[in-house]
């Protein structure tokens, strides 16, 4: 298979690319804009193009099979401060990489979605502009298929954590910020109120589904996802220590939802791993 992985310089993005390239069969290359991707992310054996995902038609010159796009601005909270880079990267640039499975016949796209869309009944697709982005870009997916027959799978990632998870910096994610201050025994900063709810994937567990959903999905609906779900007051308590409350963030869903129907019955596919266990762990490499 030839295959191209936008954002594979990521964190989910280098894990997905590390599993492709065991398989001798495969050729895979990432595009990506180096906008959080890393050089310390690459994986021998894969091809690097820098680039962003609306200049796709310049970059990649060998039509791929398949095409997972992960390339997309990717948090929450900080698209407020930068909703032009959500718009540009996300809606710019996948409107182009669906042209460009239009233009090219690409046998089939795997779109990397958000759980947010399906957060607080369904308005948590208008809570911020990343999830807005996202949430459409799931229905451009969809129409690309209605209306040129695009063959698609759509994928929905939850709290993903593992290696190469963000620790430092305004892109840190939950489990790697408490990774890095628990380890440097400071306080714990829980953004009230602290009840929100979240669904906690491990990396290993979302590169299993992404390429069950490139192998045999069809269609949109994949939700990959635990059914056991924490606050962050749950989280924090795990990690133990001192805990510092920080105020509300805009855009921070309260509630989560998740149907693995779909999942289940087409990809086989169940979480193998848990963030207990994962807590758990950590906290013996530093006590
Ligand atoms: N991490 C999660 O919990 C989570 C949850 C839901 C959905 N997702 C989705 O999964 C995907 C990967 O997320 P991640 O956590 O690995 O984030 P990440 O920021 O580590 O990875 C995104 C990668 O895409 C690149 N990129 C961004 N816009 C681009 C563009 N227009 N052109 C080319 N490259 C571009 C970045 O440089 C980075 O390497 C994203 O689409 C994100 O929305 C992630």
């Amino acid at each position: 298979m030839h295959i191209l992985v936008t954002g594979g310089a990521g964190f989910i993005g280098s894990h997905l690319c590390e599993v492709l390239v065991r398989n001798s069969e495969n050729t895979v290359i990432s595009l990506d804009n180096y906008s959080t991707g890393k050089e310390e992310n690459h994986i021998e054996g894969v091809t690097y193009i820098t680039g962003h995902t609306k200049d796709i038609e310049k970059h990649i010159t060998h039509v791929p099979d398949i095409i997972y796009h992960l390339g997309e601005y990717a948090r929450t909270s900080e698209s407020f401060n930068e909703p032009d880079k959500a718009w540009e990267y996300n809606t710019q640039g996948t409107f182009n990489v669906l042209e460009f499975c239009r233009k090219n016949k690409v046998k089939k796209i795997v779109y990397a979605g958000s759980s947010t869309k399906l957060a607080d009944g369904g308005d948590g697709r208008n809570q911020s502009p990343y999830a807005w982005t996202k949430a459409t870009n799931t229905e451009l997916v969809q129409r690309y298929g209605e209306w040129f027959g695009v063959p698609y799978a759509i994928v929905y990632f939850y709290n993903v954590f593992g290696g190469r998870e963000m620790e430092e910096g305004p892109y840190a994610t939950l489990i790697g910020i408490f990774k890095r201050l628990r380890r440097a025994g400071e306080p714990l900063t829980v953004v009230s109120p602290g009840t929100q709810i979240r669904s906690f994937t491990h990396v290993d567990d979302i590169v299993r589904g992404i390429i069950l959903a490139g192998e045999k999905g069809s269609g949109d609906g994949y939700c990959l996802g635990p059914r056991e779900s924490f606050t962050v007051n749950d989280i924090a308590k795990m990690y133990g220590g001192e805990i510092t409350m920080l105020p509300e963030k805009p855009g921070d869903r309260k509630t989560v939802a998740i149907d693995l129907k779909k999942t289940e019955h087409d990809l086989g596919w169940k979480v193998e791993n848990s963030v207990k266990d994962y807590i758990a762990e950590f906290l013996n490499t530093i006590d």
